[in-house]
């Protein structure tokens, strides 16, 4: 929650602080020399508490993040280049200076863009795989496997076939989906009663693995 709190402040304000570059990077290309004075005074204050929150935010989040990739590091690179290029050249009257400054914190905001992007590719990619029914069956299939050979195996035996205590060859039964549930909820002779033991999602995963054990 604070994260993404942050993580959008930080946004709005990179942007801000990009739109007084830009601004300011205009008024010295067209030599609107003393319009740019006054819009650095007018702007002095404000632009002082955006690159506090800039940094305060960044720096936040920096100790949040944990992909440190070459992108990430190059767009810190980007920034911190960016500005005393910036200061320098709208100090100085630079032209150079502030439209070098200027490429910097649009490429840094870029890369940052296509940073995010990647990461979501890399979410979704993880999306696919849980939704992927392959995945799914797998996962199933593991989970029935652990329930059978805790509940179970002690008398069908691991293949199904050991009958033990005159239990059933489960490899050779023949009984519907709805028979098994009702044998496991309701038990049979020997074989005990097991209703309310497993929710919806493990006996699903029971009755799946109990028919895989036929040939
Ligand atoms: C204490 C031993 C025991 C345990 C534990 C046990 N069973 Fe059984 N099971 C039996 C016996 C005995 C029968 C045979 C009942 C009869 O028909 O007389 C049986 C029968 C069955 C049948 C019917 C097979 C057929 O074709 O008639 C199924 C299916 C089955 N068990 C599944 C399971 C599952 C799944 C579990 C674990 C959740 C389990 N059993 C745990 C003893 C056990």
């Amino acid at each position: 929650m604070l994260f993404t709190a942050l993580f959008h402040t930080h946004k709005l304000v990179v942007i801000l602080f990009a739109a007084i570059y830009l601004l300011k990077t205009v008024l010295l290309l067209v030599n609107k020399t003393n319009t740019l004075q006054r819009f650095t005074n007018f702007i002095k204050i404000p632009e002082m508490v955006i690159s506090l929150l800039f940094l305060l935010t960044g720096g936040y989040l920096l100790m949040d993040i944990a992909s440190f990739d070459m992108l990430f590091i190059l767009k810190l690179v980007f920034v911190f280049t960016s500005i005393p290029l910036a200061v320098i050249g709208f100090k100085k009257q630079k032209k150079a200076f502030a439209l070098v400054a200027l490429a910097l914190i649009m490429g840094a905001y870029g890369l940052a863009e296509v940073h995010k992007a990647r990461l979501g590719k890399r979410h979704s990619f993880t999306e696919e795989v849980i939704t992927n029914p392959q995945a799914e069956n797998y996962v199933l299939s593991l989970h029935g496997k652990a329930l059978y050979n805790a509940q179970c195996a002690v008398c069908h035996g691991q293949d199904g076939t050991a009958g033990l205590s005159g239990a059933k060859n489960l490899q050779a039964s023949k009984l519907t989906e709805g028979e098994i549930e009702a044998i496991i909820n309701k038990g049979k002779n020997t074989m005990p009663r097991m209703q309310g033991k497993f929710n919806d999602q493990e006996m699903k995963a029971l009755l799946n693995y109990v028919k895989s054990l036929r040939q």
